[in-house]
C-alpha cells in the first residue's frame, strides 16, 4: 500500500516538473523567444517602464519619449541595453520632438534576464521590429560597464 503511494507521489512530481519546463522547451524548439519571454517582458514593462513611457509606449510629449517605432529601441542591442542599465541624460529627439528629462538607471533594479525579456518584448511590439536581446548580451554589457 505504502509503495503505491510513493509511486503516485513520484509521478505527480514528474508531472509538475514537466509543466514547469514546458514553456522553456517550447521556446527552444521554436528557436526563438516564445510566449513566456514575451509574457515576462510585458510584465516588466508594465511594472517598471509604463509609468513614464505609458501603456501604448507613446510617451508623454515634452516629458518622456515614445518607445513606439523608436530608433533607440530598434537600434544596436548594446546601446539600448546600456540605456536601461545606466539610464539616459543626453536628451533625445524623436519625430521632431525633443526630450530633456533624465531617465533613471535600472541596472541594480533589474536582473540580466529581466532586461533581456523587457527589451525583447519592446523590440517586437509597439511597431518595433528588431532581433531579440539575449541574457548573454546583457551579462556582457554589465561586465563592460563595470570596467
Ligand atoms: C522615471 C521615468 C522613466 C522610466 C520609469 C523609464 N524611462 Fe525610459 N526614458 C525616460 C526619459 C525621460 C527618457 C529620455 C532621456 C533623455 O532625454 O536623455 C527615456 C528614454 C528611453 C529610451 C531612449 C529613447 C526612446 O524613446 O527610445 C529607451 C529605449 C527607454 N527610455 C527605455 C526604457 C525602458 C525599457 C524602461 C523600463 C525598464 C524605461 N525606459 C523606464 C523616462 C523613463
Amino acid at each position: 500500500m505504502k509503495k503505491r503511494l510513493v509511486v503516485v507521489i513520484t509521478m505527480l512530481g514528474a508531472v509538475v516538473v514537466c509543466l514547469n519546463i514546458r514553456p522553456t522547451l517550447a521556446e527552444a524548439a521554436r528557436g526563438g523567444p516564445g510566449p513566456s519571454t514575451m509574457q515576462r517582458g510585458q510584465k516588466i514593462y508594465e511594472q517598471t517602464c509604463l509609468t513614464c513611457h505609458q501603456a501604448d509606449a507613446g510617451g508623454v510629449p515634452g516629458m518622456t519619449p515614445p518607445l513606439q517605432k523608436s530608433p533607440y529601441v530598434q537600434g544596436p542591442a548594446v546601446k539600448v541595453i546600456g540605456i536601461v542599465m545606466n539610464g539616459l541624460n543626453d536628451g533625445v529627439e524623436i519625430d521632431g520632438e525633443t526630450y530633456t528629462n533624465p531617465m533613471p538607471p535600472f541596472g541594480t533594479v533589474l536582473k540580466d534576464q529581466e532586461i533581456a525579456d523587457v527589451l525583447t518584448y519592446l523590440r517586437s511590439h509597439f511597431g518595433n521590429k528588431a532581433a531579440p536581446v539575449t541574457v548573454t548580451q546583457v551579462a556582457r554589457i554589465r561586465q563592460e560597464l563595470k570596467k
